[in-house]
């Protein structure tokens, strides 16, 4: 029987431990989990850590702005940027298949990670939001033989490389229990109760190509939908809603114009773990909101679809 608060502190108390006066450097993603990571670190060790973020231009809107407010502004955790967009594109033309998207983000994004470490003299320690389910998912979870279902983005392979240990305060943790840590660390309601977002961003919801253009219209589309999903005062009860931009355009009409735009398919579930999922079942008024508003407001799509897959056999997101 034990509380966040006891939580916080026995892991405070080992991060102490385990870094001494070493050098953490963290990589935020911008989600709850490396956030609530960092945070307890911070705690522990004050600017003993250093946190890169870096915006691999497959980011939600105004997403790499919130993180440096509430890092750099907020809680005053010293915070690099780095603005690696324009390569992350240049690797990502021509790419179409999931798995190689998924490895080219994750090996890039070590790379860019390992620059910047290196820029800052080096560290002792990567710290990283592993939870739970993390833990168990990489290793196989579909009950069969051992398959790989989607290589998952982390920074695996860059401890060794650059002669760091590794630091994972929540590797005990469930995601809801993230997220009463997060409270306890004063970060409020809005934050902890996020959606998760996969370490690969967008590119797992862009089937086919990933152009920046294409990156510019599916975080519209996306931002419109979960507008629309707050609005409705929904948020909270679903797991993860986004939008996914296909590759695949149809034609449309609109005032007296021919249009020849691409689908969206909007994905809303509910899970306890991210281990199996229900679709939400929006009323058709809702769905039809969405539609609407995406069209009109959206230039490049013309279509709007609603993904009614659970997983298995679906996964949730679409790469
Ligand atoms: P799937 O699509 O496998 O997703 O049903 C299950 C959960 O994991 C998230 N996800 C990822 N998270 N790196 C992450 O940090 C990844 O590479 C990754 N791929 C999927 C997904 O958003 C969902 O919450």
């Amino acid at each position: 029987d034990w509380t966040m608060a006891e939580f916080r502190a026995t892991k405070v108390a080992e991060i102490r431990e385990q870094v001494g006066s070493g050098r953490v450097i963290c990589g935020l993603s911008g989600g709850v989990d490396s956030s609530v990571a960092a945070i307890l670190i911070h705690e522990a060790i004050g600017d003993q850590l250093t946190c890169v973020f870096v915006d691999h231009g497959l980011l939600r809107l105004n997403e790499r702005e919130q993180v440096e407010k509430l890092f750099r502004d907020h809680y005053k955790i010293p915070l690099v940027v780095v603005d690696a967009e324009a390569r992350f594109m240049a690797g990502l033309a021509g790419v179409t298949d999931p798995e190689k998207k998924r490895k080219f983000i994750g090996g890039e994004f070590i790379a860019v990670f390992e620059e910047e470490a290196k820029k800052l003299g080096g560290a002792d320690f990567l710290a990283q939001g592993t939870l739970y389910p993390d833990v168990i998912e990489s290793v196989s979870f579909t009950g069969g033989p051992s398959v790989t279902i989607k290589s998952h983005h982390n920074v695996g392979g860059l401890p060794e490389r650059m002669n760091m240990k590794l630091v994972e305060p929540l590797r005990e943790l469930f995601k809801d229990e993230v997220r009463l840590l997060g409270k306890e660390l004063g970060l409020n309601d809005l934050f902890v109760g996020r959606h998760p977002f996969p370490g690969p961003g967008l590119a797992i919801r862009i089937p086919g190509e990933v152009t920046k253009e294409r990156c510019d219209i599916l975080r519209k589309a996306d931002a419109v939908y979960l507008d629309e999903i707050r609005n409705a005062g929904l948020y909270d009860a679903i797991w993860q809603a986004f939008a996914v931009l296909l590759p695949v355009r149809t034609v449309g009409v609109m005032g007296d114009g021919r249009t020849y735009d691409s689908v969206c398919a909007l994905r809303a579930v509910t899970s306890t773990d991210g281990m199996t999922a229900d679709i939400y079942p929006f009323d058709a008024a809702f769905l039809s909101r969405c539609a609407t508003r995406i069209i009109n407001e959206v230039k490049g799509i013309n279509r709007v679809v609603y993904d009614y897959t659970s997983k298995p056999p679906g996964t949730i997101e679409w790469e």
